[in-house]
């Protein structure tokens, strides 16, 4: 595979873009050396870059577009308001029509307000939290990767640089899945809680009774409970993970899939709560979400067509996605372990988002072993980091990946038979997006 454009424009971006890319887990360190840098086009689960070389896509925008690319229902739908105009000096009719339609299909959506990115939306769940309770102190789930971008959250991770002493003080942890480690967490911090901040899931379900049990320790001490369903919203179920799981919390955020990766984002939830950043109460103000883009009319389209086709013929889209995670993970886990590779690389995760597994002989996180494998991948056509499936992904897509998995598994038996892993790597292996030195 040639790669030789991509080699000029990855030089171009890394000197003109901090990281080479715009969002980190795109960049050049999570990805191996003989790898494409930069796509032209995609169409379905399909993608191609500037070299010419085809791809199937399992990352999808980073989860984000879960119908396909250029997903011809949605494209028109954009088409047909772009002769329209996108941003005038009120608000346009569309914005209260997919509010609408976003109240009737989340179950915490009494109100629902309008941005651009997932961070908006949860830096704005825990400042209003912060209003509405009077309090500073977030907790947030310590075994989901990511929620912000902004100083709350970030600063609770090692990428602390840049953030004032006194802001990382308000932020402190609790494990998924274990209900006393919250309890304590929740009397260390006694009445100091404003929010408590999850994914209902991400990379396992929640145990019996666990979401329910959060959400009563959260109303039995007064704090304001958010779930973080910028990635769950609309990949889980349509009406959110929150429905899923039957446990409705007071505040929700939502992006990701909710437009199939155009930029829509929203932070939903109790009126009482959303209330104070309105304008017809007479208590202190809170600036809830004031953007310039939050209203555009063609990407709020894009999000409504969306949400009609995740609702529509018994939620096909959804059964979809869950079946092809489901075959691809235990396709992986059949050939990892014909290899006699299942100790050391495994498929792990909820069926609606699996991902990828690769441990050395103690145990422990194996990037060498991961890089090689996506290298191989990526000679028989498959560019991977995890797995999100889309409604795309279809039987032709699935049997490449799965034909690759037996290329790639067959060689990284080889590999570790031989002790040739680290030489049969080219260049670098990928590393962890937070970490505090490159
Ligand atoms: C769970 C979760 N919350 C929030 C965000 C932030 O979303 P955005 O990148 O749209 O700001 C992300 C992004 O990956 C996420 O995974």
């Amino acid at each position: 595979m040639n790669f030789d454009r991509s080699n000029e424009l990855r030089l171009k971006a890394k000197r003109l873009i901090p990281g080479g890319a715009h969002t980190y887990s795109k960049g050049d360190d999570q990805f191996p050396l003989l790898s494409p840098h930069s796509i032209v086009r995609g169409k379905g689960a399909r993608i191609w870059d500037v070299d010419g070389n085809e791809f199937i896509d399992w990352g999808m925008g980073l989860t984000s577009v879960i119908l396909g690319h250029a997903y011809e229902p949605v494209v028109e739908a954009i088409k047909s308001e772009l002769d329209n105009g996108c941003n005038f000096i009120r608000p346009s009719y569309i914005e209260a029509e997919v509010a609408e339609l976003i109240s009737n299909t989340i179950p915490s959506a009494q109100m629902v307000k309008f941005s651009k990115n997932g961070s908006n939306a949860t830096t704005s769940a825990v400042k209003v939290s912060r209003a509405y309770t009077g309090r500073n102190m977030v907790l947030r789930c310590y075994d989901q990767p990511f929620f912000s971008i902004d100083d709350w959250f970030m600063g609770n991770t090692v990428v602390d640089a840049g953030i004032p002493e006194a802001d990382k003080q308000h932020t402190d942890h609790f494990r998924y899945n274990d209900l006393n480690n919250l309890e304590t967490k929740i009397a260390e911090h006694h009445n100091k809680i404003a929010c408590v901040i999850i994914e209902p899931a991400a990379t396992h379900e929640p145990a019996p009774g666990f979401l329910e049990g959060v959400k009563a320790l959260c109303e039995r001490n007064g704090i304001v409970l958010i779930f973080d369903e910028v990635v769950s919203g609309f990949r889980f179920h349509p009406k959110g993970a929150q429905s899923l799981y039957g446990v409705t919390p007071h505040l929700s955020t939502l992006g990701k899939a909710i437009a199939n990766g155009y930029s829509v984002s929203a932070l939903v939830g109790q009126k009482e709560i959303m209330e104070l950043g309105g304008i017809d109460h007479d208590k202190e103000r809170v600036f809830l979400l004031s953007t310039t883009y939050g209203g555009e009319t063609h990407h709020l389209r894009a999000a409504q067509k969306t949400i009609e086709i995740l609702l529509a013929n018994d939620y096909e889209v959804t059964k979809h996605i869950w079946q092809v995670g489901k075959t691809i993970k235990e396709a992986y886990n059949r050939i990892a372990k014909q290899y006699a590779l299942d100790k050391l690389t495994y498929i792990d995760g909820i069926d609606c988002r699996p991902y990828l597994v690769f441990l050395d002989i103690d145990g422990k996180p194996d990037n060498i072993l991961r890089t090689l494998f996506m290298q191989e991948m990526i000679q028989y056509g498959v560019l991977l980091q995890g797995f999100n499936p889309s409604f795309s992904h279809g039987a032709s897509e699935i049997a490449q990946t799965i034909e690759g998995f037996e290329k790639a598994l067959k060689t990284l038996h080889y590999a570790i038979e031989t002790n040739q892993v680290g030489s049969l790597l080219i260049g670098p292996p990928v590393k962890p997006v937070f970490r505090k030195y490159n």
